[in-house]
């Protein structure tokens, strides 16, 4: 994590991912809490600086000059005094920012600088139920892959197939050059992520505009399952600061929306599903963003569903979570979120599952993660049935999901 520290950011790893992440930074803020908890709210206040107007936090901060990635700030043309995408990513920062201050030693100066993020917080997840649900449904949409973190998830197949890839310009991929190509996204799937890049830049970035335009609108439970939980621990968290009416719209979002969450149960696979807001149908796909609904406060027996579905796959897997069912053909267990686990999403599941009493799986996979690292270094991803590391090394979020699990995870009787 100090390897990939550069002052007030942190790069996700060096070379692969230059700049700053968002959901990587919220997350490995909670890693570095643990040893420098003003250095860890430095890490949220950087990228809450470069929230957009209308309230959107953008899914990378280019922060300096790197030719190593693609697609640059030239590709997104988004015109912000230091230049960011203009699609945004799971938002985990409530989240973290009220779990940091819960643990806080030094309370007095967190909590100062925690009352000076509550507003802006608040605020994106007000643009994302403004812009990304407006139907009023309690759910919102993703409109690109890239947004939810699980950039070809097998969850997309079907829709991103209707995604055109015309008039896409030439491009160099710069991802494979750093890693393994059969770890990463297709060149199909990297033309149709260009695509939805270039057709929200040609409408100047008016997010009023973009959830209606895309032919991409997906609603996924495991981002959704983010959102609600911020918003429910930011109420909390306000409540604590005297700031009575975020808690009040706060408290009211995470409702409404766990009980739309009860729309993307999908009794044919046993567990949540996305919803394809364009085909208007559920998808077809038992991946890991149907079982991150357990981070929010979904109703016990769907608790107790995931954690039954979670203990099935580890009869197939050696190592939980693999972010796709192992049984299925699309299964690859070494492509990024088509197979592999990822420490961040295991951390996300176990906490919403102890939560909600299901101990018994939340240690599997709490134990399964350490023995991952123990097998295999602080790698972006691995193969689930070899424990392979995947992807770049040396990753910080990785990193920083360790320190959480050792200094929380129960420990067996
Ligand atoms: C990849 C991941 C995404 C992550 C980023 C930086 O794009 O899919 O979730 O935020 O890398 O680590």
């Amino acid at each position: 994590m100090q390897r990939n520290d550069r002052g007030h950011y942190t790069v996700p790893t060096a070379g692969l991912y230059p700049f700053q992440w968002n959901w990587d930074s919220a997350l490995s803020a909670l890693g570095f809490a643990h040893f420098d908890e003003a250095r860890a709210l430095t890490e949220i206040e950087t990228l809450f600086a470069h929230q957009w107007p209308d309230g959107m936090v953008p899914h990378i901060i280019f922060h300096q000059p790197d030719d190593g990635y693609f697609p640059g700030p030239d590709v997104w043309g988004t015109d912000r005094p230091v230049p960011t995408s203009g699609i945004t990513q799971p938002p985990v920062a409530g989240f973290a920012l009220a779990r940091i201050c819960n643990r806080a030693r030094d309370t007095g100066p967190v909590i100062e600088r925690a009352r000076a993020l509550l507003p802006r917080i608040h605020a994106w997840h007000q643009w994302f139920f403004r812009t990304r649900d407006p139907e009023g449904t309690g759910l919102v949409a993703i409109i690109h892959p890239w947004e939810s973190g699980r950039d070809n998830s097998v969850d997309w197949d079907d829709a991103f197939s209707r995604v055109p890839t015309e008039g896409v310009a030439p491009f160099k991929r710069r991802d494979i050059t750093h890693a393994n190509p059969a770890h990463r996204p297709t060149d199909a799937q990297y033309t149709r992520f260009i695509y939805l890049v270039q057709l929200f830049r040609s409408l100047g970035w008016d997010n009023a505009r973009l959830h209606d335009a895309s032919s991409f609108r997906m609603v996924d439970p495991g981002f959704n399952a983010i959102l609600l939980r911020s918003c429910a621990d930011l109420a909390d968290l306000a409540d604590a600061l005297g700031e009575g009416e975020i808690a009040r719209q706060s408290r009211a979002f995470a409702q409404r929306g766990i009980a739309a969450m009860e729309h993307l149960w999908n009794p044919a696979l046993d567990q949540y599903a996305c919803f394809d807001r364009v085909a208007g149908q559920l998808v077809d796909s038992p991946s890991i963003g149907g079982l991150l609904a357990a981070f929010c406060a979904i109703p016990p027996e769907r608790a107790r569903a995931v954690a039954g579905r979670i203990a099935r796959l580890g009869t197939q897997a050696r190592f939980m979570v693999p972010s796709h069912d192992p049984t299925r053909p699309e299964f690859d267990g070494k492509r990024y979120w088509r197979g592999p686990v990822w420490l961040i999403v295991n951390y996300m599941i176990a906490d919403g599952l102890a939560a909600a009493g299901e101990h018994e799986v939340a240690q599997r996979i709490q134990t399964d993660s350490i023995r991952l690292i123990e097998e295999s270094g602080f790698a972006e991803y691995y193969d689930p049935l070899t424990a392979e590391p995947c992807g770049g090394g040396s990753f910080t979020w990785t990193a920083a999901m360790v320190i959480e699990i050792l200094n929380t995870r129960r420990v067996p009787a």
